[in-house]
């Protein structure tokens, strides 16, 4: 029981007593709820301060470089585990037996097609549309098609949606890729993994077998488990609000998808990709290191820094282990791009401008290589976020309607006008 208390005092006159709550491990919080009807707001634009629920999923810390999945560390779970597994654990809070494993992989396997009718839908947009519009208006739609378990108060309903989401929206994405490029739709297989059959969906054709790389298949299956939750992000905290209404879940995830696909979320990686194709070749690094370093010049280096992580990104050390592996596999070293990649990484980890401000590069920086190593087109990479994401989404909406949801509703500081007469320009009728 906490009985910490933090006490508000307003100008000389209010005292307010508040709760501090403890949490498992990391930031305390001050229990602000009953201050509405002390007459106060609290202001907090951007919530950089503010805990808007309380959670059992995800764990960051920022100064140390560590973020654990229901207590257990990225990097042992980019080592030991495979996406479905980091799956299981995320939606159900403890590691599989190996039969619950087994029933959950066959269950997500044995769900990836859809609906045929939805394959109509996609002839509605047009051909040269973003993917992430076209992922995004598709999984919305997908509640038109799975209706029978939109029960948000019904924990079987939960469950089922849970595993339609998870299975279909590779298959979703994959058909976004073909119908771009003008392809047929390729149906998913059962005896692939799960990252082994989207590269299939994506890149196999009717025309001629088309074989998974052993070491691409587990280079995105890390990519998938790097990406599966981080905590309450942007994406994340628009599937809590929407889904707090008591929104069906595909509304939901669409929501999510969309705010996913601003470029202050997940378009680092292809905004990285476009610097490094600027750039061009290595003899201009230097040039582009000075403007990084110009207080005068606006430029970045994209893919380099983070927001939270301010010694290291735990998930950039596994991330630049699986782009050497990639690009070993494939050869790709002498490649004049991967070379610009390569030796921006090497001035990064030495130069002192980029050491003493701990800009290292960042999970973005070699995820992009590793998807244009494997012909991934940019306008996909944030649609592969989603995919890998969809898993941190559905977790986080099941959490909030297993625990008990209040509805979303923020308060404001108001500075528009006061009441004022309103004259009409318009003739009276
Ligand atoms: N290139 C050159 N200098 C930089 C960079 C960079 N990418 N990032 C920060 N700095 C400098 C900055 O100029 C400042 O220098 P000084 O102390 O001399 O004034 C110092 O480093 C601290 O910068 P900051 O702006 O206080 O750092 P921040 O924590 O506010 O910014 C960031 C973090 C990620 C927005 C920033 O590093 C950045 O813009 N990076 C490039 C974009 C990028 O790669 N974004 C993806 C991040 S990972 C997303 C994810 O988790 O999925």
């Amino acid at each position: 029981m906490d009985n910490k208390k933090a006490t508000l005092q307003i100008g000389n006159r209010k005292k307010i007593t508040l709760d501090v709550l403890s949490a498992t491990v990391g930031t305390e919080v001050i229990d602000v709820r009953t201050l509405g009807s002390e007459g106060y707001f609290t202001f907090d634009p951007g919530f950089t301060s503010t805990a808007s629920c309380e959670s059992k999923i995800t764990f960051i810390d920022g100064d140390n470089g560590i973020l654990l999945h229901r207590g257990f560390s990225i990097e042992e779970l980019a080592e030991k585990s495979t996406y479905l597994e980091v799956c299981y654990i995320l939606l159900y809070g403890k590691t599989p037996t190996k039969e619950a494993f087994a029933t959950f992989k066959t269950t997500v396997t044995r769900h990836s097609m859809i609906h045929d009718q939805i394959t109509h839908l996609f002839r509605g947009f047009r051909r040269d549309s973003h993917p992430m519009a076209v992922l995004c208006g598709v999984t919305g739609a997908l509640a038109a098609f799975y209706h029978d378990a939109l029960d948000v108060n019904n924990e079987r309903h939960r469950e089922i949606t849970a595993f339609r989401l998870l299975s279909k929206m590779p298959t979703v994405a994959a058909m976004c890729y073909k119908y771009s490029i003008g392809q047929p739709f390729v149906y998913p297989r059962n005896d692939l993994s799960y990252a082994a059959n989207f590269l299939h969906m994506m890149f196999a054709t009717p025309c001629e077998e088309y074989k998974v790389n052993p070491v691409l298949e587990k280079a995105l299956d890390r990519i998938f488990i790097l990406h599966a939750d981080h905590e309450q992000n942007a994406s994340t905290s628009t599937v809590r609000t929407a889904g707090s209404s008591g929104a069906n879940p595909f509304a939901c995830i669409a929501a999510g998808i969309a705010s996913l696909w601003g470029p202050a979320h997940g378009g680092a990686n292809e905004a990285c990709l476009k610097m490094l194709e600027e750039i061009g070749t290595v003899d201009k690094i230097p040039e582009y290191i000075t403007r990084a370093k110009d207080k005068d010049d606006p430029f970045r280096l994209m893919g380099f820094g983070h927001r939270v992580y301010k010694s290291n990104d735990p998930r950039a050390k596994v991330m630049r282990a699986t782009c050497h592996e990639v690009l070993d596999e494939l050869k790709m070293k002498d490649n004049s791009l991967f070379k610009v990649a390569l030796e921006l990484e090497r001035i990064a980890l030495e130069d002192p401008y980029f050491i003493e401000r701990k800009l290292y590069p960042n999970v973005d920086f070699y995820s992009g290589i590793i998807l244009k190593a494997m012909k991934v087109p940019s306008s996909m990479f944030t649609v592969l976020f989603a995919i890998a994401r969809t898993i941190g989404w559905i977790a986080h909406w099941k959490e909030m309607h297993d625990e008990g949801v209040k509805i979303a509703r923020p308060r404001q500081r108001y500075t528009g006008h006061e009441k004022r007469e309103f004259t009409s320009c318009s003739e009276s009728i």
